[in-house]
């Protein structure tokens, strides 16, 4: 790949795809000054329109990045099981210093990602809870206040605090931590109880608030808790389901994402999410039956739909 010796400046962003958390990451990088292009399997320019917390909304040009560019800088922002595919699209046209941050749902392992970047890439993983959708193609709406753990999961250098500021203003308040697993698992805990029971009852969050999924959410929180705590990461089950509750009341008016993915016969991420906790589990010699219910039905559902 002939890149021109040319490479973005340290106020360029690439954002991968056109996620509702991408777009809205891109539309608050543009609003602090920073320049923000996608990367998209059609190049088009994206006239979006992002209407932010106040229900103000402004329209923002997003502009194809150029292939001839050596990219610098590149929040991957794509369900789990595209992460994979994208790095390796991206791969090619990367600079020897690149800074890519991911940001997903679910776990799915690192070592295939670190395996394509070359010793002076640095790789980061970013967990959020803002809440963002999309009501149409190119309108995003800023939905929810989350704020964001971000963690280097290569060698730390000099230039990291770049990385952080720019994802401060797409995606903060941004915590920096060490270790992210024990937020991932907590946020795995929510995605499970979460994702696949919208997805199944196709319903807002907030019908799982009822008493009769109250078994059902408290199996699968408590099994997450205890793959989580024979991995090292204790999680309190009992503090855990209180997280679960209090992400449905705040999401209550939103579909989850796995809700949407089936209604658009799209993929889901139940392999990264209920499938990596029976992955886990079986090699703890752990039984997870409701992870494993919710695994086997979604997959049945995206199989035969
Ligand atoms: O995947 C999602 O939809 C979100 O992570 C969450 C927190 C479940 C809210 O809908």
């Amino acid at each position: 790949m002939a890149l021109s010796s040319s490479t973005q400046s340290a106020l360029s962003w690439v954002i991968v795809g056109r996620g509702a958390i991408g777009l809205l990451a891109a539309a608050r990088l543009q609003q602090a000054g920073y320049t923000a292009t996608l990367w998209l399997k059609q190049p088009d320019a994206v006239q979006l329109k992002f209407t932010d917390l106040k229900q103000q909304s402004q329209h923002r040009i997003l502009r194809p990045q150029p292939t001839d560019t050596a990219i610098q800088r590149v929040l991957v922002p794509v369900k789990a099981y595209d992460v994979l595919n994208a790095v390796a699209q991206l791969v090619p046209f990367l600079a020897n210093d690149a800074q890519l941050v991911i940001s997903h749902n679910g776990i799915i392992p690192i070592e295939p990602l670190l395996a394509l970047l070359r010793p002076a890439q640095g790789l980061w993983f970013l967990s959020t809870s803002q809440a963002a959708y999309k009501p149409a193609a190119h309108h995003v709406v800023h939905t929810g206040e989350g704020k964001s753990y971000i963690t280097k999961l290569t060698a730390s250098d000099s230039d990291d605090n770049q990385t952080i500021a720019a994802m401060s203003a797409a995606l903060g308040p941004v915590n920096v931590v060490s270790d992210i697993y024990p937020m991932r698992w907590l946020k795995l805990a929510v995605n499970a109880a979460i994702n696949p029971l919208t997805a199944i009852e196709n319903c807002q969050n907030g019908q799982l608030a009822q008493p009769q999924y109250r078994a059902q959410i408290s199996a699968l929180t408590t099994e997450v808790c205890q793959v989580a705590a024979a991995l090292g990461y204790p999680m309190d089950p009992a503090n855990t389901l209180q997280t679960v509750y209090q992400v449905i009341s705040a999401t209550s008016d939103n579909f989850s994402s796995m809700q949407q993915d089936i209604q658009a016969g799209r993929q889901t991420e139940i392999v990264a999410i209920c499938g990596y906790i029976c992955q886990q589990a079986a090699q703890l010699q752990l039984a997870v039956p409701a992870n494993q219910q919710m695994l086997n039905q979604i997959l049945a559902k995206t199989t035969t739909s």
